[in-house]
């Protein structure tokens, strides 16, 4: 049986990123676990603003997209910015727009993380991250991460508090075992037959 596949997503454009390093955590316990973990951080979500009209597809959105297609499981990983999740993650999921034929991220589990000094913007930030992943018809896994924005990072992604660690491995944990569960629709099912593109906001 193949892999599980990862599409792992998120941190921010800021050398020595919290988010950044909170996804590697996570990424490298999936690749421990046996999954495929495709990362797309950082300078690799920059896209232009998602623009409805526009029909050209740079390779980077491309290889976003493509990634998201052959995912079992997507992780967004976000810093807090003024309450909610960055604009470059937000900018990102809008550009799947381009899998609204294919259903999103139908079938897919989605694992959620915020980093925030102030847990209560982290708690609406995540929120966020849940709401937009939910609308793209995801399967949000009960647990969801707020990192405090001080949690320090040994240079080879070690997390050096334990009870955020403890929080990212159950994070990641869940995401692997939703998607082995349910597998998603590469081969899609009958039920996932692609929605008619005049009704896939539904
Ligand atoms: C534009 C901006 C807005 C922010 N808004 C919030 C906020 O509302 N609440 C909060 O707790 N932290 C806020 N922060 C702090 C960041 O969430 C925090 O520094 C985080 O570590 C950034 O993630 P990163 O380390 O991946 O870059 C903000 C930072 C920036 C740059």
């Amino acid at each position: 049986m193949r892999p599980i596949r990862i599409a792992a997503l998120g941190g921010s454009l800021r050398s020595g990123s919290v988010s950044a390093a909170a996804l590697r955590v996570c990424a490298a316990r999936a690749r421990a676990a046996g999954a495929e973990v495709t990362v797309v951080c950082g300078t690799e979500l920059v896209l232009p603003p998602y623009d409805p009209e526009v029909r050209f597809r740079s390779a980077r959105e491309a290889r976003l997209l493509a990634a998201l297609r052959r995912a079992d499981g997507v992780l967004l990983a976000s810093p807090t910015y003024h309450g909610g999740m960055s604009g470059l993650l937000k900018n990102a999921l809008d550009h799947t727009e381009g899998l609204a034929e294919e259903g999103y991220l139908d079938g897919r589990s989605v694992g959620c993380l915020a980093v925030a000094w102030n847990e209560v913007a982290g708690a609406s930030a995540l929120a966020s991250l849940r709401a937009s992943a939910q609308s793209l018809r995801g399967w949000a896994v009960p647990m969801g991460v707020v990192v405090p924005a001080g949690t320090e990072f040994t240079p080879d992604d070690i997390c050096t508090d334990p009870r955020t660690t403890r929080r990212l491995d159950i994070l990641t944990d869940q995401l692997l075992d939703f998607a082995r569960t349910h597998r998603a629709g590469h081969d899609p099912a009958p039920h996932r037959t692609p929605t008619p593109t005049t009704a896939s906001r539904a």
